[in-house]
């Protein structure tokens, strides 16, 4: 007789996507579903947090109930409810987890809180059924650049991590730049494709006394003031070259300091996640270090690079499995470190 699988919905709201998923026991996708907002932020070059939240409102609704649809359950077949409670947009995260919250005290189903970055991590297990920690991790999006040691499904460690923009910000900041609309990493991906990457030598910033911090907001002024010479002196800016020669310093960076990490803390198992994950020059370098150094890598598929609801439920099932839960007093937060528990 088989055994009844564990179900969860998973529930993102924490920056400006709106998503929902259903995962059976943490690694098979059932249904996933979402609305973008990047239409409506691209006018302001950046998401506005009072329009993202309203958006939210409007489409937290009818993306759940696609979501149960598409898996062919209802909430009666759930075994728990995750949602994203920390870190992000405040006015955000608040709308998943009110809406989350009013879910659980409807249906009766526990209520599982979910850190962000752990979810990042977790959007890997589904594409790679035989990975388990422990291994290092490199989560790099829109608000973090985080080496983080994954000791157990919940119990991690940051090694390294950024002191002022994230690899994604610097993208997306470097792309504005070059004329680019927002989110601009996808778009500096593309055109790195066709340009040189030695064409310029941008700095690779360190932080004084701390090798596996980063720090990428030297970086962005490299750019700035490399365009600005350019168009003053009335040349053409080489858009390709120059989005070639930041994708290949950030992705240097990084996988730099992931080298070292994994070195020091004696890892042979590596995970890349976030929406820069995505980044074909940093997947390929990434890759071309693990080979050299005989590490195992595992990536996410490129749809599950970016936020999602698919690794809400899956990180929510480990949660869940931990005994992790949360009340009706489960408030969003803007900041929290991975490694604290929404239990304490
Ligand atoms: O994980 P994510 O969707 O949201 C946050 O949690 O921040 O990451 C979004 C970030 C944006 O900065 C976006 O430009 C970047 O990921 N990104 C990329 C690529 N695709 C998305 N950056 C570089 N290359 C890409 N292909
Ligand atoms: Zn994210």
């Amino acid at each position: 007789m088989s055994q009844k699988q564990t179900l969860i919905l998973g529930i993102e709201s924490s920056c400006d996507d709106t998503a929902a998923a259903v995962v059976a026991n943490g690694r098979t996708i059932l249904s996933s579903a979402a609305a973008s907002q990047i239409e409506i932020h691209q006018k302001y070059g950046g998401v506005v947090p009072e329009i993202a939240s309203r958006c939210h409102a409007e489409s937290i609704d009818p993306v759940v109930s696609e979501a149960l649809e598409k898996a062919g359950v209802t909430l009666a077949d759930i075994d728990a409810i995750a949602v994203t409670a920390a870190p992000g947009l405040v006015g955000s995260l608040l709308v998943g987890v009110s809406y989350a919250k009013g879910l659980s005290y409807a249906s009766d189903k526990p209520l599982v809180p979910v850190h962000h970055i752990r979810s990042h991590i977790a959007s890997v297990y589904p594409a790679h059924p035989d990975l388990e920690p422990p291994f290092l991790a490199l989560v790099a999006s829109g608000g973090h650049s985080h080496i983080i040691e994954v000791k157990s499904y919940t119990e991690f460690r940051v090694l390294g991590r950024t002191r002022d923009d994230a690899a994604g910000e610097c993208f997306d900041k470097t792309a504005r730049v070059l004329g680019f609309p927002y989110p601009g990493g996808v778009y500096m991906d593309k055109a790195a494709k066709r340009g040189d990457p030695t064409a310029f030598v941008f700095p690779k910033c360190r932080v004084e006394g701390s090798e596996l911090d980063f720090s990428f907001s030297g970086l962005k002024t490299a750019v700035i003031n490399t365009v600005h010479n350019l168009e003053q002196k009335g040349e053409t800016v080489p858009i390709n070259d120059i989005a070639a020669c930041v994708q290949a310093t950030i992705a240097g960076v990084l996988t730099d300091h992931l080298a070292l990490a994994a070195e020091a803390y004696r890892h042979n198992k590596i995970l890349l996640a976030g929406g820069v994950a995505a980044n074909s020059g940093l997947r390929d370098t990434v890759a071309k270090m693990c080979a050299q150094k005989g590490y195992d890598l595992y990536l996410p598929p490129k749809n599950l690079c970016g936020d999602n609801g698919v690794m809400v439920a899956v990180q929510g099932y480990y949660e869940y499995i931990a005994g992790v839960r949360a009340g009706l007093d489960l408030n969003a937060s803007p900041t929290m470190d991975i490694a604290a528990s929404f239990m304490e």
